[in-house]
């Protein structure tokens, strides 16, 4: 199979593939400013939350929504921090979906809460909001619902059953910047929602993120869980820091990166139509060369943000990655995956919590999916041997 060039010339710079497809002179521009904030280091110090942080949370809050936001090193602590707004605590249950990162394992453990696992939806492989309202108890405090590579979750039927148990609805937006329903943001959705800036993503600022949330004192009590003192004296109510200004998880956005994203953040919209009109060429390929694979699309209720490119193998294929062999030999660098086991079958996940239930739908998309590196993806890179950024 040819390489596809992407219709906008802007996502290339100086003839090698870029993501994001920033200009020369942003990044000139940028430099520059960079350098004189280095001069007069203050402006770096981010201990008070002020300066590029203030004002990337501003922005943020300004271009995608949020009444309050918070910004922190990475989604990861992102969703430990959401949990601890939540008021995850010892006893608890959070629902989570059988299939995807598990990092977030990490931090319910950390918390003394249990994941209970529940299975996803064959074609978006995000949580399936029925099996969600069947595995809710007395202890559920919360609902992680992630936005699997970038394909949004069903969030109104998520958000009503929510609703109806006095739940906090958390969203997992970390490849989803740009993903909407209904014309809306995902992570504006439910009660909290985090984004991811790593590098691989929409907004890649090396490590980063940002929480949303809809009710100020969650935003409070995530403000005191893992932002240093003096940010907490000059923002929180005078009950937080609990008389220890040094007790608290240590997450703070680097401001370097803070200020990196105040400068890309406007161009995300548009930079996310380019990345739209690549995954929609390349989709198109695909379909009429590979008719046979299951290829993933927007869902019917909103508009996917493409954060990776995964397809299912074709109905009936067998499971010993045959077809992604096939497809390499017609020059398309796939690899299985990116998700390899679904959560509740990782014997390490078990061990700690045997009690976990088996998941058909994640188990099987974990045997017969495979994805494609984004330089491919994004259709303006050699299939093979080319540069992954
Ligand atoms: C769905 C999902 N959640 C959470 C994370 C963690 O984000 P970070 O790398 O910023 O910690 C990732 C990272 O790729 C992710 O894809």
């Amino acid at each position: 199979m040819q390489p596809t060039r992407c219709a906008h010339p802007d996502l290339i710079l100086n003839g090698k593939l870029r993501w994001p497809p920033a200009s020369s002179g942003f990044a000139r521009g940028f430099e520059s400013r960079l350098g004189r904030a280095v001069l007069y280091g203050s402006q770096l110090d981010a201990m008070n939350g002020g300066g590029p942080i203030a004002k990337f949370e501003s922005c943020f809050r300004r271009e995608i929504g949020g009444s309050h936001v918070l910004a922190v090193s990475s989604g990861a602590a992102g969703l430990h921090v959401a949990l601890m707004a939540a008021g995850v605590e010892p006893g608890h249950e959070v629902i989570v979906p059988g299939y995807g990162w598990g990092q977030v394992l990490v931090f319910l453990d950390a918390l003394g809460a249990a994941p209970v696992f529940v299975d996803v939806l064959p074609d978006t492989l995000c949580i399936d909001p029925a099996a969600v309202r069947d595995a809710i108890t007395p202890h559920t405090k919360a609902i992680l619902a992630v936005h699997q590579f970038g394909c949004p979750a069903d969030m109104r039927a998520l958000a009503s059953t929510a609703e109806e148990h006095g739940i906090t609805l958390i969203e997992d937006c970390a490849a989803a910047l740009g993903a909407e329903i209904e014309g809306v943001q995902v992570g504006l959705w439910g009660n909290i929602g985090v984004f991811s800036f790593n590098a691989r993503k929409h907004l890649p600022l090396g490590e980063g993120g940002m929480i949303v949330f809809r009710d100020h004192r969650a935003w409070e009590t995530a403000l005191g869980a893992c932002q240093h003192g003096d940010r907490c004296a000059l923002q929180g109510p005078s009950d937080l820091m609990h008389g220890s200004p040094d007790l608290f998880w240590p997450y703070r956005i680097n401001p370097m990166a803070a200020a990196l994203g105040c400068e890309m953040l406007p161009k995300t919209r548009h930079w996310g139509q380019a990345r739209r009109a690549a995954h929609e060429a390349l989709l198109g390929q695909l379909a009429s060369r590979f008719p046979e694979l299951g290829l993933p699309r927007d869902p019917p209720y909103g508009r996917h943000a493409w954060g990776s490119l995964v397809l299912h193998g074709p109905p009936g294929s067998s499971e010993d990655g045959e077809w992604i062999s096939e497809l390499r030999r017609h020059g398309l660098g796939m690899r299985p995956g990116p998700v390899l086991a679904a959560l509740p079958d990782r014997p390490e996940v078990l061990s700690y919590w045997p009690a976990s239930t088996h998941c058909p739908n994640a188990a099987r998309a974990a045997r017969t999916t495979a994805f494609l590196p984004r330089s491919v993806a994004l259709g303006i890179a050699p299939a093979e041997g080319g540069p992954t950024p």
